[in-house]
């Protein structure tokens, strides 16, 4: 195999490595192919390789994205702050949305309960920043405020409709089950749940109490 043939890539290597073991191996002279036939043929192979590899790219891109929103990697290992951190460059790298992050040094490890519920509440609020305002930056915050970490996640962008605002804040209900999904489950652990929203932009900001955790 010559070099440059060496710095293919792979699938590309072993199509062109069985094609020509195909042409070659084929009968009587006259069926052999001309140079001109197997150029075209290598040509094919280089299309359909390239789409292969570009289909595995975008698949390995899917996935990790999936596997990313399915489980918090690390939270565990590394608390909320460090996965937190993780999570949004993985974000930024998708979305192109620049994320400011402020998380305070040395923060204390908390349970594996209310990790979980902040790190889904912190992606979901993200996930709303892409999806609906058009922002090109987005602000994190994480704090402990007495007894309580406060985590509040706001944008630049175009704000919640009115209708959509109003409809919450009389019913606890949003249109999809972001909002109120974050919502209940900060309920459910004994904290606070408020959304701003006006056309220069929208702030959650969550306070949960952590006496006695983890
Ligand atoms: N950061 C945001 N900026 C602008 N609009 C938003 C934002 N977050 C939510 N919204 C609006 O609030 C609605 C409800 O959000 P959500 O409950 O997360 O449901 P979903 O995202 O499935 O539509 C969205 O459909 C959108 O109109
Ligand atoms: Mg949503």
């Amino acid at each position: 195999m010559d070099k440059s043939r060496a710095s293919w890539p792979w699938p590309w290597r072993s199509l062109s490595s069985c094609k020509l073991e195909a042409c070659l191996s084929r009968g009587s002279k006259s069926e052999r192919w001309s140079f001109r036939e197997l150029t075209n043929h290598f040509a094919c192979c280089r299309v359909v390789s390239e789409d292969t590899v570009g289909l595995v790219d975008r698949c390995t891109a899917e996935i990790r994205t999936l596997s990313y929103l399915l489980h918090p990697p690390l939270l565990d290992e590394v608390g909320l702050g460090s996965a937190i951190s993780w999570y949004v460059g993985g974000f930024s790298e998708r979305s192109g949305i620049i994320v400011d992050l402020d998380v305070p040094k040395n923060m204390p490890r908390f349970s594996s309960e209310l990790d979980t519920a902040l790190f889904r509440i912190v992606q979901q609020s993200l996930a709303n920043i892409h999806k609906h305002s058009g922002s090109k930056r987005a602000h994190i915050r994480l704090a402990i405020a007495g007894s309580n970490l406060v985590v509040e996640v706001s944008d630049e962008g175009r704000g919640i409709s009115p209708a959509i605002l109003s409809r919450f804040r009389e019913s606890g209900r949003s249109p999809g089950v972001g909002i109120s999904g974050m919502r209940e489950r900060v309920v459910g652990l004994g904290g606070t749940f408020e959304l701003k929203s006006d056309h220069c932009g929208t702030t959650i900001v969550v306070s949960v109490p952590i006496t006695g955790q983890p």
